[in-house]
């Protein structure tokens, strides 16, 4: 086998693994995005400009990597067909050359999205705040063994299968109080998606292989966080896939003991977008200058992050379940203005204090109570920065703590948006 890392966030999603990928990627030969739809959202900012990915992977900018949509994610056509003409009119070339879409991928269609909606608006207050691209039932369908799957849009009586299944789900859709998807145009545009993605649909398990054999480089990529993870995230408030390094392993058959590294992305604070309980979450001035100073509003729906301190109990169950290996801690330079930082180091309750809660569910999570430390700030500039050594004093000391808590490497920490904006504490 040859070098194999994944990239996974270690909470609820938007630390950046975008730009860790983007970082990666010149060293890859291939980029696998694994899970998840175009609910996620990968920013990655570099001279070129900035580039939102949904379902495209983040190795996308770099000429000589092969991007991989691997059969664990659920492809929305008409999303991607958007997104591959946006990036084009960037200047970004896509061929088959650098792009594939696993045949196997299962489809996010109309009245996925409808419905996925319609139920989310239903649930008042224990409403998910799904991201409204049809995620869930997607990926319902696919455990119930329904669905279309990209090979099936080449399939001869696609059109007629279309046609009854629209017919089946807006029956369904009259049900949860939505009006029904026409016909001629729905199909319509789903055709012309099926003629335009048609090069980039590929037997994509066989090529991983290859490039395993061949011991090329091979850079898993994820999608959403660990605490949203469908089987140890903290449910109902989660995704509907398999978010970690085990959702990597699902879809291309490369076991853990195979895995070089497994980077785990966190950002220097926490924020979570979407309902379910977080214990650090900030309703002062101080969130609110997290929000603002780091841009905290989603890159799908522009929704506000909801912003905390560092979540030490939350972060070291996300490190288990999502495989992390080491730690890219990211937005450093978020918290370069503040004069106290804290950091929750275990979670009250019931007069007992725990560095780690058995699960991340919402009545587990129920009445818990952050313990903080507080970190004195280092209030100085740190974007410009490019060696551990060369930060404030304080800014070493937070990291030192959080590194030695987690018990993983920070080998990554990124100042800045920019691609250039990290410092690298490996060769
Ligand atoms: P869904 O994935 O759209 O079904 O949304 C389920 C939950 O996951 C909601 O709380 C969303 O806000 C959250 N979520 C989904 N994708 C992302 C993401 O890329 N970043 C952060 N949160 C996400």
């Amino acid at each position: 086998m040859g070098n194999i890392s994944v990239v996974v966030d270690t909470l609820w999603g938007d630390s950046g693994k975008g730009k860790i990928v983007d970082l990666l990627a010149p060293k890859a030969d291939v980029v696998v995005r694994y899970a998840g739809g175009s609910n996620a959202g990968h920013t990655i900012k570099n001279d070129q400009g900035t580039f939102k990915l949904h379902l495209v992977p983040s190795g996308i900018l770099h000429k000589k990597t092969l991007n991989i949509i691997e059969s664990g994610v659920v492809v929305n056509p008409t999303a991607l067909v958007a997104e591959i003409r946006e990036l084009r009119k960037a200047g970004v070339s896509i061929t088959k050359h650098n792009l594939r879409i696993s045949r196997r991928a299962h489809l996010v269609m109309p009245w996925h999205i409808l419905r996925d909606q319609l139920k989310d608006a239903k649930s008042g207050k224990s409403k998910i705040g799904t991201t409204g691209r049809g995620i869930g039932p997607t990926y319902a369908d696919r455990t119930a063994r329904e669905g279309f799957r990209m090979k099936d849009l080449y399939a001869r009586d696609f059109s007629e299968r279309y046609a009854a299944e629209l017919r089946r789900q807006n029956k369904l859709i009259q049900l949860l109080g939505g009006s029904s998807i026409p016909l001629q145009q729905s199909r319509r545009e789903i055709l012309r998606a099926r003629a335009f993605l048609k090069e980039f649909v590929d037997d994509t398990f066989p090529i991983v292989q290859m490039y395993l054999k061949e011991k090329k480089t091979v850079l898993g990529e994820g999608a959403q966080g660990a605490l949203l993870d469908i089987a140890l995230g903290g449910f109902p408030y989660v995704t509907s896939s398999n978010t970690g390094v085990a959702g990597f392993s699902l879809v291309t058959g490369i076991q853990d003991h195979h895995i070089t590294n497994v980077i785990g992305v966190t950002k220097a604070y926490s924020t979570r977008v979407g309902g379910g309980p977080m214990p650090t979450e900030l309703f002062d001035a101080d969130g609110e200058k997290i929000r603002e100073v780091g841009g905290e509003y989603g890159a799908t729906t522009g929704r506000p992050r909801r912003c905390g301190w560092f979540d030490l109990p939350a972060t070291r169950y996300g490190c288990i379940v999502s495989g992390a290996r080491s730690i890219a801690l990211m937005k450093l330079d978020v918290l370069d203005d503040f004069k106290r930082i804290n950091v929750c180091v275990g979670y009250r309750k019931q007069n007992k204090t725990y560095a780690m809660m058995p699960d991340m569910d919402p009545d587990t999570l129920e009445n818990v109570r952050p313990v903080y430390r507080s970190f004195q700030g280092w209030r100085e500039k740190t974007s410009h920065v490019r060696s551990f050594d060369k930060l404030p004093l304080n800014a070493r000391r937070y990291i030192t703590f959080l590194e030695k808590e987690l018990r993983l490497p920070i080998q990554i920490i990124s100042v800045g948006a920019e691609r250039s904006r990290v410092i690298l504490r490996t060769a």
